[in-house]
């Protein structure tokens, strides 16, 4: 068992003297232990005390492909002892754009940005432009990247959040301009009613609704039956936009994103993370008309990395890598996913601990709960959180490194042996939770 961490405290002890906060992103300060890393590969991950991990973290999901994947590698090796960004045209940026053209149902034409952050502020941006209208409609629970007129009800408290009939807009961070709130009416996810009589009332007003297509930043809910074709229909009844947050889904659930899953084809989509295989890529893709609307029709945006030869030549290979086999690779890496959750929730069972695990194989996650059925954030915030810390700290004595909120992802080279070494890890954790064994 790893119970060793002292140049991790040490470093960050150190780290925190310069860098604000230690971290480099504040969301990674809530970890079970704020580690610092010297190696990885394949889904194996090592800090700096020589404690390896299997990795479910996955760079908070971009490493698709896992840690230093070969093709990646030699994609990089050349990409390097090329010039690293010409801010101007390549070929690597039409190919990378055809590719992605021809595996997402909604692409007919795609512009690329750096971050998920940025990729969300061009669509609302084009939706807003197509139009001529002010307001978005987002759902409770759903991240939308960190920019001032996105980071609203995000992980708001109960006793911030309003009623379900009506939501307050709350603001996801101090110095945000309150004015962000103006522009967005939230609402609850996976309620179609909710979302009707909104457009009933200001159908007229809205530019777009936005969602993720599977609610993975509040513990990997999915879609009801109906919801995103409920949408689709109000989006067109209305002359408003459906957007798609594939960030997470992208290249992780299919490589035709969640669109092609569920059969619903937005009229924008983002995508970031996995796409660029662990280098910063997102992509911003839609119908044609939408997308023109940048040069030619006065939609503004912009980006010194745009397009970057280096992102762009690990995006291709990771694609490349994925679509291999007409997608057995990823559909493989789903199932072996799916083995994980089953496990996890069997094991629970035997130990009669109350325990949903919602998700699709390579994104999912772990919820304490006597709840059945997880619809939407508001349903989550039930959830057992100190139970699910003291797993979380039993697991990564196991050697199982994992995201704060009980999420997991899973990439094509976690093997059938690290799923089942993980599964006994998991129910030592539980066993342990269960005896009270969480001493820090
Ligand atoms: C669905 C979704 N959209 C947007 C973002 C923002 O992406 P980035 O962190 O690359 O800015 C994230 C990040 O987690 C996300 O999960």
């Amino acid at each position: 068992m790893i119970s060793e961490w002292g140049r991790s405290r040490q470093f960050f002890e150190r780290s925190q003297r310069s860098l604000a906060g230690g971290v480099s992103s504040p969301f990674r300060r809530n970890l079970a232990e704020t580690l610092f890393f010297q190696d990885g590969s394949g889904a194996e991950i090592q800090d700096i005390d020589g404690n390896w991990y299997t990795d479910y973290v996955l760079a908070w999901g971009p490493l698709i492909l896992g840690h230093k994947h070969p093709a990646i590698v030699e994609a990089l090796r050349k990409a390097v002892e090329a010039p690293h960004n010409y801010g101007a045209q390549h070929e690597l940026e039409f190919v990378v754009a055809e590719l992605i053209c021809s595996l997402i149902p909604c692409a007919e034409r795609v512009a690329l940005t750096s971050s998920g952050s940025e990729a969300v502020q061009l669509a609302m941006r084009l939706a807003r432009a197509h139009t001529h209208r002010n307001l978005l409609v987002k759902f409770e629970g759903h991240y939308h990247g960190w920019m001032d007129s996105a980071l609203l009800s995000y992980h708001a408290s109960g006793t911030e959040i309003g009623p379900a009939q009506k939501p307050n807009v709350v603001l996801g961070s101090r110095g945000q301009v309150p004015n962000a709130a103006d522009n967005i009416i939230v609402l609850p996810w996976n309620d179609l009613q909710a979302a009707s009589a909104v457009f009933a009332e200001r159908g007229d007003e809205i530019a777009g609704i936005i969602t993720e297509p599977v609610l993975c930043n509040s513990g990997c809910l999915m879609p009801a039956e109906g919801f995103l074709p409920g949408l689709r229909r109000l989006a067109d009844q209305h002359g408003a936009l459906l957007i798609f947050d594939e960030v997470i889904t992208g290249f992780r659930i299919a490589t035709g994103g969640a669109q092609s899953v569920f059969n619903v084809i937005p009229d924008i989509a983002t995508f970031g993370k996995a796409i660029g295989g662990g280098l910063p890529l997102s992509v911003v893709a839609g119908r044609k008309e939408i997308l023109e609307l940048i040069v030619d029709g006065g939609v503004v945006f912009g980006g010194t990395f745009n397009g970057n030869p280096i992102s762009l030549a690990a995006a291709h290979a990771t694609i490349a890598e994925l679509i291999r086999d007409k997608g057995r690779t990823l559909g493989e890496a789903v199932k072996s996913g799916e083995r994980l959750m089953n496990g996890l929730r069997e094991a629970a069972n035997r130990r009669g601990v109350p325990l949903e695990v919602t998700g699709f194989g390579t994104a999912f996650s772990v919820h304490f709960t006597e709840r059945s059925s997880l619809g939407n954030y508001r349903d989550t915030l039930g959830d057992e959180r100190m139970v699910l810390r003291s797993w979380l700290r039993e697991c990564l004595k196991e050697g199982l490194y994992l995201l704060p909120d009980g999420r997991m992802y899973t990439s094509v080279v976690h093997t059938d042996e690290q799923i089942s070494r993980t599964l006994e890890a998991f129910d030592r954790a539980l066993a342990r939770c269960l005896a009270g064994a969480t001493a820090q």
